[in-house]
């Protein structure tokens, strides 16, 4: 039989209200809903093709063979699929991001969106837009915002099922500007899949979990509406509560390094004092994403550009969803 391929592109999302902790860790069922959108200029490519001569799944990422724990949860990925296709066939796949691995910027959502859906096109398999996502979900819980386009939701839900995300403005509603500062380039010490199973042993994730409804409408209705001043208000405060509630874990997650600080307190400074449109979000490392509108971020940019200790700076504003594209080593 010939072998069947397809490749599909995916980006990586900036949560504007974070995911952290499960109800259930095997499923990826969050404890509270977020939202986030993609980051459009950063993308991962991911090839795969079903081939009936392999004996195992094969796995390059960035050019190099995975082995390990890597290679494990792209398999283990594999057998949800294979499971609904009813396949029992090997795939490769090679995937590669157009972003520095080493910049710190969490690739595990593009990755899994972007296999979700070639692992499943290639099959054949077309598969409604909340149940492409629930599937990414159990490969990385924010890769399921990254099936959807523009700002997405993403619900608690009860079960399988009904934990998807999907769009609730599209990519143009709004000129957002990500920069994003990189402030370390060390790989971090604790995962966030570790991080979401340690989350219950924090005594503020009750609280956190108790108001996360409420900053989840909160933000939504400062993206339907426009309003920076709200958005910028809600965004800080999730970011602080989920970071209190890792530092607050055993063992306790410190991911800011005292640049990350520094960038916090700025920003801060650069919108009460300077009425620049801009706030901060920090995901589960020391990277500080400056969130800004378009018409603040040029000033934001040169600000950030002229602070000694970023070791780089990316550029994203809202994007795509995953979605196919033919390669010209598609097979006809
Ligand atoms: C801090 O989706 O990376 O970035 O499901 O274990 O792959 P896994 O976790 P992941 O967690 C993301 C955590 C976060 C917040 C967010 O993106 O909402």
């Amino acid at each position: 039989m010939l072998p069947r391929h397809a490749t599909a592109v995916a980006s990586p999302n900036i949560a504007l209200i974070k995911y952290w902790g499960n109800t259930d860790d095997a499923l990826r069922l969050p404890v509270s809903p977020s939202i986030s959108f993609n980051l459009a200029e950063l993308q991962t490519r991911t090839s795969v093709t079903w081939d009936s001569s392999l004996t195992a799944d094969h796995v390059v990422i960035n050019g190099h063979p995975v082995t390990g724990p890597a290679l494990e949860r792209v398999a283990h990925h594999l057998d949800h699929i294979r499971a609904l296709a009813e396949h029992a066939g090997f795939a490769r796949v090679d995937s590669a991001n157009n972003f520095p691995t080493g910049t710190g910027i969490a690739s595990s959502a593009s990755a899994f969106a972007a296999l979700s859906l070639a692992a499943t096109s290639a099959l054949e398999m077309t598969l409604p837009e909340r149940e492409l996502s629930a599937l990414a979900r159990l490969g990385s819980g924010s890769a399921s915002r990254s099936i959807p386009d523009g700002f997405v939701a993403w619900y608690t839900g009860e079960d399988h099922a009904s934990s998807f995300a999907e769009s609730f403005a599209p990519t143009t509603h709004w000129s957002l500007v990500d920069l994003i500062a990189v402030v370390s380039q060390e790989h971090k010490s604790t995962g966030s899949t570790a991080g979401h199973r340690i989350a219950p042993t924090s005594p503020l994730q009750a609280a956190r979990i108790a108001t996360a409804q409420e900053r989840f409408e909160c933000c939504r209705d400062a993206v339907l509406g426009r309003d920076f001043a709200a958005l910028a208000e809600v965004v800080e405060l999730d970011n602080n509560v989920m970071h209190g509630v890792m530092m607050t874990s055993t063992p306790p997650l410190l991911y800011w390094e005292p640049l990350t600080l520094n960038l916090i307190k700025l920003v801060r400074q650069w919108r009460e004092e300077d009425g620049l449109a801009v706030c901060y979000t920090i995901d589960a490392g020391p990277n500080v994403h400056c969130i800004c509108t378009a018409q603040a971020a040029a000033e934001v940019e040169n600000r950030l550009r002229a602070l000694p200790g970023i070791l780089d700076l990316r550029r994203a504003t809202p994007g795509a969803g995953a979605h196919l594209v033919s390669t010209p080593t598609d097979p006809a």
